[in-house]
């Protein structure tokens, strides 16, 4: 018997709760489950298509932290980050609508798009940051010969960004200078949550380098913080970057790139990586499900290279699937993309969440350690599809063509802010899949899963541990309900007891 499932299954059928629509069934579902859970009041719907700015900042709850006095100092917010992102003016256009996927304006959010001239109609809209011309940058050596002295423009992100404050108002509340390029999606909350374990008036250099060990090992560094995936820098590191950063790129003109600039220098300065594995370069072709769907057990805070990989979901437009991935992160950041694994007994199915995003459906019971290995659905930086290049361990998609895996994307989402209850739907991805004489049920029978979980702000704050899920009794066809909670202390995913 599997442990991991089915512990506190009710007796009770959905089925009367589900009409034919799906809309209606989808309604009735959410209706259930507020009973189950006895949130029988102050239930409102957060609808599909709501601007991410409406979330609520109550997710994220106050964390104690005690400044250097005896006055408590007030925890890390996203008011105290400063953000410096990386953009050309011929391609801002185009990648301005990934920025306006995660810059929240009325959260109080600051920073600037760095552009290197003023392009016709980049009027200032409320919906962006403010934008600034980088200063010339021709004074500078750049001996890299098939680079581009942009890297140049762009490494002084950082110590602009820095004279820009300098003086303010504003600048009394700076604790952290954020880096990205115009082609990096923040989950915010979460880079609030990773930021908020350090102590912002010490020297912190945080980021993660490449997925690609080739790039790692050859051209750049494991102790490089990759600029596409991001990378934050405490302000008091920022004002010493900048007394020093134009002559230490003097030094370096030979480098390829602006990260590598700043690695350089951060190296003079003896800082080292803070290594934070919820920054993703992406140096990677194809589809992120392998990557996603088994993300680290840590916060998620950047996706990188949206225009080089597949959409995140199939057969939709770039933005418009950071956006479908953006209301997940509304209702819980924190749990944003966090694996589960669970066993369906009944049809002997292996089942592996990543919430907010997928759900797949493998037939036989494949133990844990198998399932939190990322799948080969993406090629690597040099295309060789050599998975000896990543930095990571790797497993094919699947070893026969009966465990070929029914991969199901988040559709829909519902939550209520003021009881942290989420509702998100699953549909298949429909594909052709190879026949199966295993006397298994086919996966595909199921063609819509709902998963049901109460959001979990606080889940880093503790030792990180992946939740558990439930299959919930559903006698409707096609049909699969799943419960996704913190594990109970000695609860295992295992399918045998022996
Ligand atoms: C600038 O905006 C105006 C008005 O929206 C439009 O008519 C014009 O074509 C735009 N110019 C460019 C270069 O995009
Ligand atoms: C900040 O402003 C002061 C006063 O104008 C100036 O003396 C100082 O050099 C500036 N520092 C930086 C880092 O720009």
């Amino acid at each position: 018997m599997a442990e991991s499932i089915q512990k506190d299954q009710k007796p009770v059928s959905f089925d009367k709760y589900i009409s034919s629509s799906s809309r209606c069934s989808f309604i009735a579902i959410v209706i259930f489950l507020i009973f189950l859970s006895h949130f029988l009041y102050s239930f409102s719907f957060i609808p599909f298509i709501q601007s991410p700015s409406k979330i609520s900042n109550s997710l994220l709850v106050p964390v104690v932290q005690v400044g250097s006095g005896n006055t408590p100092e007030e925890k890390t917010e996203l008011k105290h980050v400063v953000f410096g992102i990386a953009a050309s003016s011929k391609l801002w256009k185009h990648r301005r609508e990934y920025v306006k996927t995660w810059w929240k304006p009325d959260g109080g959010m600051k920073g600037a798009v760095w552009l290197e001239k003023t392009t016709v109609n980049d009027t200032v809209s409320s919906t962006l940051p403010e934008i600034r011309i980088s200063s010339d940058t021709s004074r500078f050596k750049y001996r890299y010969r098939r680079g581009h002295r942009s890297a140049i423009r762009i490494t002084r992100i950082v110590s602009e960004t820095v004279r820009m404050l300098n003086g303010t108002e504003s600048e009394r509340n700076v604790r952290w200078i954020v880096m990205g390029d115009d082609d990096t999606v923040f989950f915010t909350e979460n880079l609030v949550r990773v930021l908020r374990k350090y102590d912002h008036k010490q020297f912190y250099y945080i980021g993660a380098p490449s997925e690609s060990h080739l790039q790692n090992l050859n051209q750049f560094s494991y102790g490089m913080a990759y600029g596409g995936g991001g990378f934050a820098i405490s302000y008091p590191l920022a004002k010493a970057l900048e007394k020093m950063q134009d002559r230490c790129i003097e030094r370096y003109s030979g480098l390829y790139g602006s990260d590598d600039r700043i690695h350089a220098c951060m190296a003079e300065l003896g800082v080292p990586l803070t290594r934070e594995v919820g920054f993703h370069q992406f140096d990677v072709y194809g589809s992120l499900l392998g990557l996603l769907s088994v993300h680290p057990q840590a916060p998620i805070v950047s996706i990188h290279h949206l225009d080089v990989v597949k959409p995140i979901f199939p057969r939709m437009d770039r933005v418009k699937a950071v956006k479908r991935l953006m209301i997940s992160a509304k209702l819980d950041s924190a749990s944003l993309v966090q694996q589960s694994i669970c066993y369906d007994t009944t049809h002997k199915w292996t089942v592996s969440i990543s919430w907010g995003y997928t759900v797949q459906i493998i037939r036989t019971y494949m133990p844990a350690r198998m399932m939190e290995v990322p799948t080969r659905t993406f090629i690597e930086w040099h295309k060789r599809r050599d998975f000896t290049n990543v930095a990571f361990n790797t497993r094919p998609i699947t070893y026969t063509g009966c465990q070929r895996p029914r991969v199901f994307y988040m559709s829909r989402a519902l939550g209520d802010s003021s009881s942290g209850t989420t509702i998100t739907e699953y549909l298949r991805h429909k594909e052709d899949n190879p026949k199966c004489e295993w006397g298994i049920p086919d996966p595909s029978d199921i063609n819509r899963i709902f998963v049901y979980k109460k959001s979990n702000p606080n889940r880093w704050n503790k030792a990180p541990r992946r939740d558990c899920c439930r299959l919930l009794p559903t006698t409707k066809t096609g049909t699969m309900m799943i419960k996704v909670t913190a594990c109970e202390n000695d609860e295992i995913v295992a399918y045998s007891n022996k």
